[in-house]
């Protein structure tokens, strides 16, 4: 029986102080053998976002404890684990670093090997820590930074078929949150508020929905709930609706986009084999999942969600990544350093700012 490779995983690109450690089975999945996640949504709370210094303090004052616990939680040793696999980017640099930092110390120091993992990445194979996915797959990744339709053609193979060319999804879900006062993290709040309102309320735009294939924008959407917010004064249930319209004109967004996106896989594989994966925090949202279930349906195309602790930021998705690599000998030298910016297809024009055309 050929060994089963143990990763010990590292994530602190943002608000989440993560370890994790993964052995791959003979399911071609893996086994979680633990998986401890700290948050820092308190200490950002009172600011409504994210607050890089006190972000990366809290990194520093949690990280050994957390990587202790996953040891301790897994019931293994650290010489039973073959590398370690930390996020190096995208994200915030003074975060990342400590993560980073400390995975290559404990790599160094204990003789391991050490991969060096995009978090996106983390958030594209994160479907096969339970489910034995086959390549190509379609990948809508909406997260805090991110919104993109990618083709994982196979690990460190992506091609970009569309990308959001403002806001990312789950940004426009946060600052629609805080605009109408809906608590922090807004995610999650705006899809509780929004069950208690009426949808259909408000008329909202869907910005490039008819153009510019499936390449998104949220910028637009976001002025028109800022306008709309200003108007209704406090008024608890104008709010809900704005949160209900909001989350509706999203969805419709995503059938539409995703729907191109689904075509211009099945073109650019020369299949109708269509896997559609969605990944990152947003992809937590249940009317999404049941917006893009009823899509793949009517397409007959087989939709797969990671699980919803697979989905906002986590170190076993990061260990699996790290695995992954391994196994195709993508190694990292210890002298890697973190980058705030690095996309998954190297290719890919970069679709913000001046220079924009559509
Ligand atoms: N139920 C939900 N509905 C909508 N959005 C959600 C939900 N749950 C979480 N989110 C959003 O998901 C985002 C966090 O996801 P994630 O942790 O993957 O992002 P990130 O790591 O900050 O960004 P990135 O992965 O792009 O670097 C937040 O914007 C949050 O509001
Ligand atoms: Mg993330």
């Amino acid at each position: 029986m050929t060994k089963k490779i143990t990763f010990l995983g590292i994530e602190t690109s943002c608000d989440e102080t993560a370890a994790a450690i993964i052995r791959e089975n003979n399911r071609g999945t893996a086994d979680i053998l633990s998986n401890i996640v700290s948050s820092q949504i308190s200490e950002h709370k009172k600011f409504g976002g994210v607050v890089p210094e006190l972000a990366a303090r809290a990194h520093l004052e949690n990280i050994e404890y957390i990587i202790n616990s996953a040891l301790k939680d897994s019931k293994i040793n650290l010489d039973e684990i073959d590398g370690i696999a930390a996020t190096a980017g995208p994200g915030l640099v003074v975060c990342l670093s400590i993560g980073l930092n400390i995975g290559k110390s404990i790599a160094t120091f204990s003789n391991k090997h050490f991969i060096a993992v995009n978090h996106l990445e983390g958030h594209a194979l994160s479907p096969g820590l339970e489910t034995n996915v086959k390549f190509p797959y379609l990948l809508l990744l909406i997260s805090g930074g991110h919104t993109q339709f990618l083709i994982v053609k196979d690990v460190n193979e992506y091609e970009q078929l569309g990308t959001t060319i403002d806001d990312a999804l789950g940004e426009a879900f946060d600052k629609t949150a805080k605009m109408l006062d809906l608590g922090y993290p807004g995610g999650p709040s705006v899809e509780k508020f929004a069950k208690l309102g009426d949808k259909k309320f408000f008329k909202l735009p869907e910005p490039i929905i008819n153009k510019a294939g499936c390449n998104l924008s949220f910028a637009g959407l976001k002025t028109a709930v800022l306008r709309e917010s200003l108007k209704i004064n406090e008024n608890k249930k104008m709010k809900y609706n704005l949160a209900a319209s909001f989350q509706n004109t999203i969805n419709n967004i995503l059938r539409k986009k995703t729907k191109i996106a689904i075509e211009m896989f099945k073109e650019k594989t020369q299949s109708e084999e269509v896997r559609l994966i969605v990944a990152g925090g947003v992809a937590a949202n249940q009317t999404i999942r049941e917006n893009l279930s009823n899509l793949s349906d009517e397409m007959k195309i087989e939709t797969i969600y990671p699980n919803i602790k697979f989905c906002s930021d986590n170190a076993a998705m990061i260990a699996w990544a790290g695995i992954k690599r391994f196994k195709k000998k993508l190694l990292d030298k210890i002298d890697v350093t973190a980058k705030s910016r690095w996309p998954l297809d190297k290719k890919a024009p970069y679709m913000k700012g001046p220079g924009l055309k559509l």
